[in-house]
């Protein structure tokens, strides 16, 4: 089985990027064969700033490495070191109906963030189909947002296959249904455009987490835990056995939001402290890191050719 997934470079890693798209990655690891890239051309839909995308790119390797991408099971790439995936794009461009994008929800939810309307924006879907496509990925790790996508993808591949023959695999997403969507700090979806995320490493974890949003209930009072953020995210870095006493206590009443804060903050340390030290290790080394992301180009490509060689004699190039 292939396994790909790709993550853009246009800002710090938050705990909704951990737990909604690379921890489901990091557990697919030794289930086949392993792509992860950083999609830098994608990231230039909204990022304007060479040296800033340059940077980003280098980060999200840097976190991925951190937490837990291992280069020996995982072939870790930057999208533009697979120019191929542009001219897959256009071969993919030319059997897209406007309306399958027109429908595209993400398209349209950044309209209505008041970003510009490229051509690149709009066109973004079949570029990330034909990232997955290339290496004729079968399953592709993401977050709840990405499902259209996919979607997309799958009707581009059969698209093609029906145009040209039996070339491309229909991939699947791969959603675990218990982190489909992470609050953030004012109990919406975690997401930097509502500039309510806690980052990976983020210095200022401790206050971020005393402000996550409550209600004003006393500290007496006997409360439901289910729907509450800091319930909801206690639940990803908690243990079993933590999670179910930490619900019984709000049930029991006497048991503040405060606490249970504090009880958030230790279980992020206990789980992130480590990634850290190993950080700060990596971020020693960035030749280290350079020699890691060539590899993973050079291999990356080798796959890609495969496909691309295919393809290129089935469109009549
Ligand atoms: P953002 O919303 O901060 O811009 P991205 O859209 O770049 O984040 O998301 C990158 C990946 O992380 C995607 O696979 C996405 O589904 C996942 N992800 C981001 N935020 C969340 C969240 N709050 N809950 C679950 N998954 C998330
Ligand atoms: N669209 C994805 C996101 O915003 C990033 C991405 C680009 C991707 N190409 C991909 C994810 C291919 C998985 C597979 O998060």
């Amino acid at each position: 089985m292939r396994i790909l997934t790709g993550i853009q470079p246009s800002g710090k890693l938050h705990w909704g990027n951990y737990f909604g798209a690379m921890k489901s990655m990091f557990d697919l690891q030794n289930k086949g064969e392993n792509f992860m890239f950083i999609a830098n051309f994608h990231a230039m839909t909204t990022v304007r700033d060479g040296a800033a995308l340059r940077e980003a790119t280098k980060e999200v390797a840097l976190d991925y490495l951190a937490c837990g991408l291992d280069p020996a099971k995982t072939v870790m790439y930057r999208q533009s070191d697979v120019p191929e995936v542009q001219e897959l794009a256009w071969y993919l461009s030319c059997l897209t109906p406007m309306g399958l994008l027109e429908r595209c929800h993400s398209y349209k939810d950044k309209m209505a963030h008041g970003f510009e309307a490229t051509h690149g924006l709009f066109a973004y879907p079949v570029l990330m189909a034909a990232d997955i496509l290339i290496m004729n990925s079968d399953l592709v790790p993401v977050g709840k947002d990405q499902k259209q996508h996919l979607e997309v993808t799958r009707d581009l591949a059969q698209k093609f296959n029906n145009a040209y023959g039996e070339i491309f695999t229909l991939p699947d997403a791969y959603i675990p249904e218990t982190v489909a969507t992470i609050p953030g700090t004012d109990g919406q979806k975690m997401s930097k455009s509502y500039h309510n995320t806690i980052e990976l490493f983020d210095p200022s974890v401790k206050k971020k987490v005393m402000s996550i949003v409550t209600d004003s209930q006393p500290m007496e009072a006997k409360k439901e835990p289910d729907g509450n953020s800091i319930y909801e995210l206690y639940k990803l870095f908690a243990t079993p056995d933590e999670v179910a006493e930490m619900a019984a206590a709000f049930r029991a009443g006497g048991y503040g939001y405060g606490t249970a804060k504090k009880a958030l903050l230790a279980a992020y340390h206990r789980l992130f402290d480590p990634f850290k030290a190993r950080r700060d290790e990596l971020v020693k080394d960035p030749d280290m890191l350079e020699d890691i992301l060539r590899d993973g180009a050079r291999r990356a490509r080798e796959r890609a050719a495969v496909q691309m060689d295919k393809v290129r004699k089935a469109v009549g190039l």
